[in-house]
């Protein structure tokens, strides 16, 4: 995966690590999170770090966790092999006579504590002796979190946040930057372990800004042996709304396969391709939105997220908080107050779904991508 751009963000973040600090990237899913990991392992050997990306979905514990970290140091290409060589070395001086086998960091990692064995894992990347700096890059760490939860209960996600906490106080020449898509800052807020992130610097990932989508769509048309005219490129940017470039390359792609190679891709193309994009067959593009309110929000809330989204749909201009109080309370149940309503809408705002525009003292709540709407008033709101 090539990643278009992000040039300015790649600066910002290696300026952040050069300065010693850690960070936390949360921001919706398919806005280019894992591409810009990628892109930053990539550049790292320049920049001085020796990078892994360590994607923790799928993972249900901890030793799963370092094994994962452990495989993905070994295969880091200027010293990773050697880096875990030594480590064997190592674990095997302390271990000696705890446990049986040989000096493979796989065996200790099976063997003893994770917590022991990550500590010494991370004493040794931080004592580096000359060589650059490490940096993990932690993929979908809420998604982790989750399923330690899943398995230990609540209290799981404390544990593990503020263990991590101790080892970047502890070990402090090794970088980390974790992402998320689903808001890790409101989980720990839920879970009353805020201070286990109170160390990490935000860093906030926008979609592209107009300039940079435009270069995006001809680009990709380009490559396809196509050409994306200006006024096709203003169409796409004005209905999408968020120029998320997940939601760009597919409606490029799909123009540009029915203009077919040598083609041109004006604005009837274009808006046939948006039209596309709503179709039932595409319905993966779209299903993320839904099943993140669905895994991650347990009942009442989950409804009343789904309430206010429904409401907003209705008008293209978007509702007002006395609106949504409204449509939140015509069902009957539990009233829904002025503070509830507040909390759904800083989850939605952040999340990616809405935008509030000021009107004087009024504030006005829109879906972000005007795609989404369309996409929510044909197949979502009842
Ligand atoms: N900078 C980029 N350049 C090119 N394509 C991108 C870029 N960012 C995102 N994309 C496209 O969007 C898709 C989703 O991006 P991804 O990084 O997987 O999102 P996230 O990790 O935030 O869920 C990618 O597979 C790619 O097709
Ligand atoms: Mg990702």
């Amino acid at each position: 995966m090539t990643c278009f751009d992000r040039t300015r963000e790649t600066a910002d973040l290696w300026k952040q690590f050069n300065e010693g600090r850690n960070l936390l990237m949360l921001a919706p899913r398919r806005i280019g999170k894992t591409v810009l990991l990628n892109r930053l392992r990539d550049m790292a050997a320049d920049r001085g770090f020796r990078a892994v990306i360590l994607d923790v979905e799928g993972y249900r514990e901890e030793k799963d966790f370092f094994r994962q970290c452990c495989a993905a140091i070994q295969e880091e290409l200027s010293t990773g092999a050697k880096v875990m060589t030594a480590l064997g070395d190592r674990l095997s001086r302390v271990f000696k006579g705890r446990a049986e086998g040989a000096g493979d960091w796989r065996q200790w990692l099976l063997q003893t504590d994770w917590r022991e064995f990550a500590d010494h894992l991370l004493a040794h990347l931080d004592d580096h002796a000359g060589e650059p700096p490490w940096l993990i890059l932690v993929d979908e760490l809420p998604v982790f979190l989750q399923a330690l939860q899943h398995r230990d209960g609540d209290r799981a996600i404390g544990d593990f946040l503020y263990w991590l906490r101790n080892m970047r106080q502890k070990y402090r020449r090794v970088r980390w930057l974790y992402t998320g898509s689903i808001g890790l800052d409101s989980i720990a807020r839920r879970h009353g372990v805020e201070g286990a992130l109170n160390d990490l610097e935000p860093f906030p990932l926008s979609p592209f800004d107009r300039p940079t989508a435009l270069d995006f769509l001809v680009d990709i048309a380009r490559r396809r042996e196509c050409e994306l005219d200006q006024a096709a490129g203003e169409i796409i940017l004005q209905r999408l709304g968020w120029l998320s470039p997940y939601y760009l390359e597919k409606i490029a792609e799909d123009a540009c396969t029915q203009a077919g190679p040598g083609g041109k891709v004006d604005a009837a193309r274009a808006g046939a391709a948006m039209d596309n994009m709503l179709d039932l067959g595409k319905r993966t593009y779209w299903s993320t939105w839904r099943e993140h309110l669905d895994r991650n929000f347990p009942e009442p809330e989950r409804s009343r997220l789904y309430a206010v989204l429904n409401a907003v749909t209705r008008d293209a201009a978007g509702a007002t908080g006395d609106t949504l109080i409204g449509a939140l309370n015509r069902g009957g149940g539990e009233a829904v107050g002025q503070v509830e309503l507040r909390s759904l809408l800083d989850t939605l705002l952040a999340d990616g779904y809405l935008e509030v525009n000021l009107e004087g003292e009024a504030r006005r709540y829109r879906f972000r991508m005007n795609l989404l709407r369309e996409w929510w008033l044909r197949y979502v709101v009842l």
